[in-house]
């Protein structure tokens, strides 16, 4: 059993309002772990997001005034970006003297520029990963609960798109969502033929449990390290098959040829600030989220390059964004203690059975509505209602984990959680025994890169597979289809840009687009000269949470 070492009193770990209130947690437990807090209806819910969920609240968006999406909404720190500088001077780069010549070229080395990777590389093409840090350095390692997909024989993709584009608010284009269900158990197949150590049963079949909006168990996992274990077994097959991986270069323009197509990427040595210059016949946007522009001033579960890089470098060139203006707030992030303040506690604890639980002691909602709600429902519950506990820098409610032992049997958190308990272990909680607080934390952009079945964007030759895609999930994800996404379209975007490469003669090399953008920055009067793409979070500037100690 695995044991927690600690000197610490439970007086030395928590505030005497939080002991308090904790003891009201520990007497309503059983009376909590039985009770089932009924769903709230479709009004209660478009209600409680409008009044408390962070996308509405107009303050923090502004419309863009340039670009493929003039007139539409995005979060102010996007907009900066969006509008942002260009880091290179176009008439400064030399075009003639190319660096690397490929036929595709991926820009990211998460789970979604690996896969696609591996397949463009299967297909016969010749393959490059760049990544502005290293391979598996995504959001793609730090996901936790899981992998949807519809194999179970009480399940079927039907089901499962139904969950989602309900869950989305029915925003989701149709056939990318169909695309995602469809090709779901196929991904779940090819990740287990690569050596992923999902969670099975003694008879060999797949354990899968419920995440929130899920009509069907169809969460596959591997424990609640689920990512870090698909990423290292990307990372080992694009090793194996000897795929050149450049790392800390950061792509920070695309390339287009006379006919608009894009041909290559800009490339920034991290190390050196040396320029060099990537040609190539296709080009994947693989380089996910957008957590570490900490929107809202929220703090993030996610990986410290995500910075929505793609989302501008596909701007600039003319691809048109789609649900800019959407984020998704993962409803517990760990609220307490400030060492891990923000990082992300898997839905896979209330899928086990662990509920929310206010101040009073009280379970104030269904712990598996869709994440949009829960937010938005443990918002309101530390707002107007005023039953949140106050932590170090702000407020959380309960969740109870213990209740998972009360449920599911001694050993099952040891079992099924492990990582989340070494997670509070080290400050010396033990989640087998205390509840443990949680607040919501930016976790994933619901909007990013338009794109069609066949992963292209609005620029020719130009394919986006992963986080920085927009419309797979509409307006909200559910729990575990990222994991499936970046597999699906990823594996889809290699397989077609590789198809498309075959067939592209690249013409001339431009950067003339970068010039037009500069042009029309100034015409529209925006003075901010923001450089972008961002690249790295700046902690020494601005919300001073996130300023170096
Ligand atoms: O809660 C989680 O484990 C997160 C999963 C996801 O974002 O899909």
């Amino acid at each position: 059993m695995y044991e927690i070492k600690t000197d610490l009193r439970l007086e030395d770990i928590y505030t005497p309002e939080m002991l308090e209130s904790m003891k009201k947690v520990e007497a309503n437990r059983k009376s909590n772990a039985e009770l089932e807090p009924r769903r709230m209806t479709a009004e209660e819910k478009d209600q409680l997001l409008a009044t408390y969920h962070p996308d509405y609240k107009k303050s923090e968006f502004t419309q863009l005034k340039m670009g493929p999406n003039k007139g539409g909404d995005v979060p102010l720190e996007l907009a900066a970006l969006l509008q942002g500088k260009s880091r290179i001077n176009p008439s400064e780069i030399n075009l003639d003297r190319i660096d690397y010549d490929t036929d595709v070229l991926v820009i990211g080395g998460g789970g979604a520029g690996s896969s696609a990777a591996i397949e463009a590389h299967k297909a016969g093409a010749k393959v490059m990963i760049v990544t502005k840090l290293r391979i598996g350095d995504a959001n793609t390692m730090m996901a936790e609960g899981g992998i949807q997909a519809a194999d179970k024989p009480n399940d079927s993709p039907a089901q499962h798109y139904l969950d989602a584009f309900g869950g989305g608010h029915f925003a989701a284009k149709p056939e990318l969502l169909k695309k995602l269900v469809c090709e779901a158990p196929e991904a779940i197949q090819w990740l287990n033929d690569l050596g992923v150590e999902f969670d099975k049963a003694p008879d060999g079949t797949m354990i899968t449990t419920h995440g929130g909006g899920t009509s069907r168990k169809r969460m596959h996992a591997a424990k609640d390290y689920s990512g870090a274990e698909i990423m290292r077994t990307l990372r080992d097959e694009v090793f194996n098959r000897e795929i050149p991986v450049v790392d800390f270069t950061a792509a920070i323009e695309l390339i287009l040829d006379d006919k608009g197509c894009a041909c290559g990427a800009v490339l920034l040595n991290m190390e050196t600030n040396e320029i060099r210059i990537a040609k190539a016949k296709t080009v994947i946007i693989a380089t996910g989220g957008a957590g570490r522009l900490h929107y809202q001033g929220f703090p993030t579960s996610n990986h410290y390059g995500a910075t929505a890089d793609g989302l501008v470098l596909a701007y600039r060139a003319g691809a048109k964004l789609l649900y800019q203006d959407t984020l998704q707030y993962h409803p517990t992030g760990a609220a307490f203690p400030e060492q891990i303040f923000g990082a992300l506690v898997t839905e896979k604890v209330r899928s086990l059975g662990a509920k929310l639980i206010n101040k009073n002691g009280e379970a104030f909602m269904h712990p598996l509505e869709t994440r949009d709600v829960s937010a938005a429902s443990i918002i309101r519950e530390c707002s107007d209602r005023g039953n949140g506990i106050k932590t170090g820098s702000g407020l959380g409610v309960w969740l109870d984990t213990p209740m998972i032992e009360v449920k599911n049997g001694e050993g099952t958190i040891e079992k099924r959680i492990p990582a989340m308990l070494r997670m509070f272990g080290k400050y010396g909680i033990d989640i087998r025994k205390q509840p443990i607080l949680v607040y919501p934390t930016l976790h994933y952009q619901n909007g990013g890169i338009d794109i069609n079945e066949d992963c292209m964007s609005g620029v020719k030759n130009l394919f986006v597979a992963g986080e920085a895609v927009g419309g797979i999930h509409g307006r909200n994800r559910l729990m575990g289809n990222s994991l499936l996404d970046i597999i699906v379209f990823g594996r889809d975007a290699g397989k077609s840009a590789a198809a498309t490469a075959a067939g592209v003669t690249v013409g001339k090399m431009s950067l003339d687009h970068v010039k037009r953008f500069e042009d029309e920055r100034k015409a529209c009067g925006i003075t901010d000269d923001t450089l972008s793409p961002k690249l790295l979070p700046s902690y020494t500037h601005g919300n001073p949470r996130f300023e170096a100690k």
